[in-house]
């Protein structure tokens, strides 16, 4: 009786567990290692990414917002590098001089012109200002 359970069991299991296991385990191992060799995408240029620390060291997110997110004291920089007027030189004398309620920063030339291609990469990424949508009658929203 006891062997014939023994037996049994044994026909369960065609595969040995120790094989499976080593199969799911190279398996993993084969895996990883071809993730591992894919080349990382990088961006286009390492600037942008340079100027948002420099965003973040000066700290601008405590008054300014990007798509609406941030300190309310100043405007949404979102899109100032493209708006009409304003754009790279109207942003560095911005920094630069500073106004009655935004302070000055004296940022290096290599900070400045990382933090420009940082908000020139942002205004690329899209539209804040939802104000500038039309809702249709039907139901559709245009730009
Ligand atoms: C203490 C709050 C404060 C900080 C910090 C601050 N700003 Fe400002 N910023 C303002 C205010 C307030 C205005 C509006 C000024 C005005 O109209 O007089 C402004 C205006 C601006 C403008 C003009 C925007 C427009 O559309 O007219 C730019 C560009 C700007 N800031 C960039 C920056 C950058 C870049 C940083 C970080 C290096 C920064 N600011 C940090 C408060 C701040």
């Amino acid at each position: 009786m006891c062997e014939l359970e023994l037996t049994n069991k044994k026909n369960k299991y065609p595969m040995k567990p120790i094989f499976v296991f080593t199969l799911i385990c190279s398996a993993f191992l084969v895996y990883s290692f071809s993730i591992y060799l894919q080349p990382v995408a990088s961006a286009k240029s390492e600037l942008p990414g340079e100027g948002k620390m420099v965003w973040q060291k000066y700290n601008c997110q405590s008054c300014h917002q990007l798509f609406g997110l941030g300190g309310y004291l100043g405007p949404d920089l979102t899109n100032t590098y493209s708006e009409a007027g304003k754009g790279a030189v109207f942003i560095k004398a911005m920094i630069e001089v500073g106004t009655k309620q935004m302070p000055s920063f004296k940022m290096d030339e290599t900070e400045m012109r990382a933090l420009l291609a940082f908000l020139e990469a942002m205004d690329q990424t899209g539209k804040s200002d939802p104000r500038s949508f039309t809702i249709h009658a039907n139901g559709m929203i245009s730009q």
